[in-house]
């Protein structure tokens, strides 16, 4: 099975809920949440009141995946707010363990992401750690742009490493042909924002990504 989880930062922000409930009756499994602060990409989004409202209008867990310097300051707001998936970046912290245990503290999934340029060799002490890796194959700070296939590679490398049930993401430039790629590689979750946000029927968008 493939988590599917559509990022709303191709939805409607004026239009959030709707645009939720659209991708839920379409068979999503998650929402992921692009949170950006401007210093750690250079894009701002949305932060923890949003989590907080969206938390209200959906049952689907909220898999929030902090594009942020200093993650640690906020992971108590996110885990209060609704978050049930917090995924840091590997390169916005010096000490992984301490922000994962951080997060364990909450009773929530947590996650760590790698940006293209990060090797997954770095990640090798932190897989039993985790419920999720997160696999960048874009520079995260935007939707929309084109998938990475080297990032893919390390997909690969990581399920080589890792135990059967670790949660492996991919997120950037997704679609069916992209996806099907890191499905093999051995990725158990897909993150699409613009492949099924832009798609004339979602449902099939969805579809085609399980
Ligand atoms: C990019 C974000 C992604 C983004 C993906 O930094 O982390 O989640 O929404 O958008 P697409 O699927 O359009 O590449
Ligand atoms: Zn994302």
């Amino acid at each position: 099975m493939t988590i599917i989880s559509p990022s709303i930062l191709s939805a409607d922000f004026a239009n959030l809920e709707r645009d939720i409930k659209i991708v839920e009756n379409a068979g999503a499994d998650w929402i992921h949440v692009d949170v950006m602060d401007g210093h750690f990409v250079p894009n701002i989004t949305i932060g923890v009141p949003v989590v907080k409202s969206l938390k209200k209008v959906t049952t689907l867990p909220l898999d929030v995946h902090l594009m942020i310097e200093n993650p640690q300051n906020y992971i108590d707001a996110f885990a209060r707010a609704g978050a049930d998936i917090l995924t840091f970046h590997y390169e916005a912290v010096s000490d992984p363990v301490k922000v994962v245990d951080l997060i364990k503290t909450k009773n929530i999934k947590a996650g760590i992401s790698i940006k293209p340029k990060t090797s997954p060799e770095v990640l090798l002490p932190y897989l039993n750690k985790v419920d999720m890796i997160l696999v960048m194959t874009v520079e995260p700070g935007f939707g929309g742009q084109e998938f990475m296939s080297d990032c893919a590679k390390k997909i690969e490398y990581l399920r080589k490493n890792a135990s059967e049930d670790l949660i492996i993401q991919v997120d950037g430039g997704i679609n069916a042909q992209t996806g099907k790629i890191c499905k093999d590689y051995g990725a158990n979750s897909l993150v699409a924002g613009s492949y099924i946000y832009n798609s004339s029927d979602i449902k099939a968008a969805i579809d085609s990504l399980k």
